[in-house]
């Protein structure tokens, strides 16, 4: 226990000396994306698709762009499968109720040069077992996107995900070979092989795949099940629950705060060629340390509650992403290791504070 009192102790010293700490939650997003790259005009983007932008990441990624680019023309293409309308509060842009995988794209936007598309639809719920659906939604959906944006050389970021690494231990690195444990990581896998087989045919197009890891914040309430764990955690300690977790609390994930993710997709703009980059805190903290934090914004004492895991075949019990790629091509400085995180986060979700 007080070996356990003395790491966390460490960890914390550690993640409060991390660069960037402290620094306002918006800052991220305002820091200028380097417009100087060849094969992107950043300062002059005025015609941006944000598939999926009616879910979590592309909810939080359009606001992002509309504040980001306020002159430029935004299109989000969602099928409300698992989004929502009121993630888009605010939103000043068209919307397009199409499944990206049956959509005619050349006949609906033939005629409009895109400056970039944002790829963020995706079937998400990873217990969804029906294999057709995941690879027919999932892969399609990206092949038809990339057949539209290739006469045009649309730059496209896409969505990949740590799933795609499987049960592993260790840091998770971009070169490490894929291992997929569900259908949905399988999907994923494809569409990381789409990008490589079209990119390396047309090396002056830029695909980027951006390796979201575990990704938590505002915007996710309406994913339920699928929401990540720190706010079904949030939510139970909320109702006065002890927090349910599987035995024994011990699984380490990189959780990513949803205004890290968005700055680090905004960053791929910017990519120096088409790659894959992670995208994670690269600070893995268990699901008791989660509890204790969110104890400690709650002003709760709840301990935790263990149960058996029923996905223990193709459960992550580790996830910690490798940064070396993202920070070194990127520049991408994650602000908000996961004290910081889900501080800001139960400060939203308590109306402390404005997203
Ligand atoms: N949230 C995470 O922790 C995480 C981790 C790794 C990867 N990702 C990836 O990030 C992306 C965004 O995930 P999210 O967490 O925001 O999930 P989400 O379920 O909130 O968002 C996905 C959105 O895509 C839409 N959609 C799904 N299939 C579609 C289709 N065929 N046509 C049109 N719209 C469709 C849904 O209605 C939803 O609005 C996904 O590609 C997901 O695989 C997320």
């Amino acid at each position: 226990m007080r070996v356990r009192k003395v790491e966390q102790k460490k960890r914390r010293k550690r993640t409060t000396n991390r660069p960037g700490v402290g620094d306002t939650p918006h800052r991220a997003l305002n820091r200028p994306v380097d417009s100087s790259v060849k094969g992107f005009n950043v300062s002059g983007m005025k015609n941006i698709m944000v598939t999926g932008g009616a879910g979590f990441v592309g909810s939080n990624l359009a606001l992002a762009l509309q504040e980001k680019f306020p002159d430029a023309r935004l299109v989000v293409v969602d099928d409300f499968r698992s989004g929502d309308f009121r993630n888009l509060q605010g939103y000043r842009g068209d919307f397009i109720a199409a499944d990206v995988s049956r959509l005619d794209w050349f006949n609906r936007f033939g005629g409009q040069k895109f400056d970039a598309i944002f790829h963020e639809a995706s079937i998400t719920d990873t217990t969804v077992h029906d294999q057709l659906l995941q690879a027919h939604d999932n892969i399609e959906g990206f092949r038809r996107l990339l057949a539209f944006a290739e006469p045009t050389r649309t730059p496209v970021i896409y969505a990949s995900s740590a799933a795609t690494y499987g049960i592993t231990t260790g840091r998770m690195k971009e070169t490490q070979a894929p291992a997929p444990a569900n259908i949905y990581a399988f999907t994923k896998v494809q569409l990381d092989n789409l990008a490589h087989d079209y990119s390396r045919r047309d090396p002056d197009w830029r695909i980027v795949g951006v390796r979201y890891f575990n990704v938590y914040g505002p915007r996710e309430a309406h994913k339920k099940a699928a929401a990540s764990m720190i706010y079904q955690l949030y939510r139970q300690m909320k109702e006065g629950r002890r927090p349910r977790v599987f035995r024994s609390g011990e699984q380490r994930r990189d959780f990513v705060y949803v205004k890290d993710v968005v700055a680090l997709t905004l960053r791929a703009l910017a990519a120096p060629r088409s790659a894959i980059y992670n995208c994670g805190s690269g600070q893995p903290v268990s699901f008791n340390e989660v509890i204790t934090e969110l104890n400690r914004n709650l002003g709760t004492r709840l301990e935790p509650e263990y149960f058996e895991n029923p996905y223990a075949h193709f459960y992550q019990s580790h996830t910690e992403a490798d940064l070396t790629l993202a920070r070194r091509e990127l520049n991408y400085k994650p602000q908000f290791p996961p004290a910081t995180g889900i501080a800001d986060y139960v400060g939203i979700l308590e109306g402390r504070q404005a997203i």
